[in-house]
């Protein structure tokens, strides 16, 4: 069976992980095939956008525990256990995490390393590791720290408690929260919206965001000056200012 499911439309690829018995758990074989199957879709220009799922009741119940119980620690680190998984931080193609039900340990961390978060009215987040006996392992302190303060992410990550949809979108972990009822209808509308715009804009405004995380402010303004100057060597930017004056909807033709 494939852990994955992949499926495209119009400029919207959907990638869905589909391991129900193990409620979506993460384990190397369905990493395998996400990693590889959205590189290849992020390299593919014609994909806008990317939308990483579960199913409605939950989207990830986290990394594989049963793979890596008997595991010790020569092994975790020869085999440098998680590292690749940052391979989806470096997508360039903006992604969306449409989370529906829980995401736990490892699905709270894939989804913050998608770029926008949509939740479910039922969705729950968390980082429940430290009932296992460890840490999060696939960027959950940094990632969780970054978007909801230290404060908040000790609370959670050293709790484990489940965090509501209401709360995650309160504290900034949630870009956003739809409805239960057409909630995937409502994700593929935004992403949408964003996948018909100038890729190359796209990718170059997901950096400069990104950057900021890395740097200070006075480098990061100049940072993105110097990309929007780059912008400027582009058919879509003359595409989108000229249907601008021209009063018409601009036909970006996603030249990169
Ligand atoms: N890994 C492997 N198998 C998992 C799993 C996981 N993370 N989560 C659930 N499963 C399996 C269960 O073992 C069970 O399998 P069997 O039918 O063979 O027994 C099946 O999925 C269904 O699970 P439950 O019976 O537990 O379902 P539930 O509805 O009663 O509970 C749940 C749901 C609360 C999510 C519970 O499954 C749970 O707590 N799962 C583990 C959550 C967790 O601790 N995640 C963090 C893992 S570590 C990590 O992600 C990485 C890291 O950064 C270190």
């Amino acid at each position: 069976m494939m852990n994955v499911l992949f499926k495209q439309i119009d400029r919207v690829l959907i990638a869905q992980l589909n391991r129900p018995k193990a409620l979506n758990a993460l384990s190397s074989e369905l990493m395998y095939e996400l990693l590889t199957g959205l590189e290849n879709y992020d390299a593919d220009s014609s994909v806008g956008c990317i939308i990483i799922t579960g199913n409605d009741t939950f989207f990830c119940a986290g990394a594989d525990i049963k793979e890596m119980a008997s595991k010790n620690a020569t092994q975790m680190i020869e085999e440098d256990y998680f590292n690749h998984w940052e391979r989806i931080a470096k997508l360039k193609t903006p992604i969306i995490a449409a989370v529906s039900g829980y995401a736990f340990g490892g699905g709270c961390e894939l989804a913050m390393m998608s770029d926008i978060i949509y939740a479910s009215e039922n969705a729950v987040f968390g980082q429940p590791e430290i009932k296992l006996g460890v840490i999060p392992g696939i960027g959950g302190t940094q990632r969780l720290t970054k978007l909801v303060g230290k404060s908040k992410a000790m609370d959670i990550i050293l709790t484990g408690r489940d965090v509501s949809a209401i709360e995650a979108n309160r504290i900034g972990l949630v870009s956003k929260i739809f409805p239960q009822k057409d909630f995937m209808q409502h994700v593929l509308d935004q992403a949408q919206k964003v996948a018909n715009y100038s890729k190359v804009a796209l990718k170059t405004a997901k950096e400069t965001i990104n950057q900021s995380l890395e740097t200070g402010l006075k480098s990061g303004v100049v940072f993105e000056r110097k990309l929007f100057h780059s912008l400027f060597n582009t058919p879509d930017q003359q595409e989108g200012m000229q249907a601008f004056i021209e009063k018409r909807i601009p036909q970006f033709n996603n030249f990169n």
